[in-house]
């Protein structure tokens, strides 16, 4: 694996562009699942400065805690609750770009202004687990983020079968 980040200037899109492989290269060859899933959530918390980067694993029938960066969080989301519930039950990514007006959110910190959610898949339709990215500004997600994590996911998704 790459041991350090190379973090370039510029749009958030080329920093995705420069992410998206360097994300690539952590996970090569790795197969420890919790490793794979502390670098990643690493890499774009290094990356963006965004507040909170982190997983929600589907077990126990619920979404619990699992690697992270940032502030301490809640550890158990029932899935009918906030962000994290609804990105699984609709098995789609939601950008929220103020947490006070979307039913339901979670406050695990009151400096999480908007966030985006997106679920990861395994190869039977089931959510596997889901990416929890939170922002301390109003509105800091866009299409640009959307595309920019899904590639990240899409990695998940290709190589998670072989992680343990
Ligand atoms: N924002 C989430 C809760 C988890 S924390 O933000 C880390 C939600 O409402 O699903």
């Amino acid at each position: 694996m790459a041991e350090d980040l190379q973090v370039v200037e510029g749009s958030r899109a080329d920093k995705y562009q420069a992410l998206i492989p360097q994300v690539a290269a952590l996970i090569q060859g790795e197969t420890d699942l919790y490793a794979n899933l502390a670098n990643i959530a690493a890499a774009i918390h290094e990356y963006f400065g965004f507040f909170w980067v982190g997983f929600y694993l589907n077990k126990q029938d619920q979404l619990v805690l699992g690697p992270f960066q940032g502030p301490v969080a809640c550890t158990r989301i029932p899935y009918h609750k906030g962000v994290c519930g609804h990105a699984y039950r609709t098995q789609q990514s939601i950008i929220v770009p103020n947490v006070d007006e979307f039913p339901g959110h979670i406050a695990c910190a009151s400096a999480s202004k908007s966030e985006i959610v997106l679920p990861v898949m395994d190869s039977a339709g089931e959510v596997l687990m889901v990416l929890d990215v939170d922002s301390d500004q109003l509105n800091d997600f866009s299409e640009i983020d959307r595309e920019g994590l899904q590639a990240i996911i899409d990695l998940i998704e290709k190589n998670y079968t072989s992680w343990y």
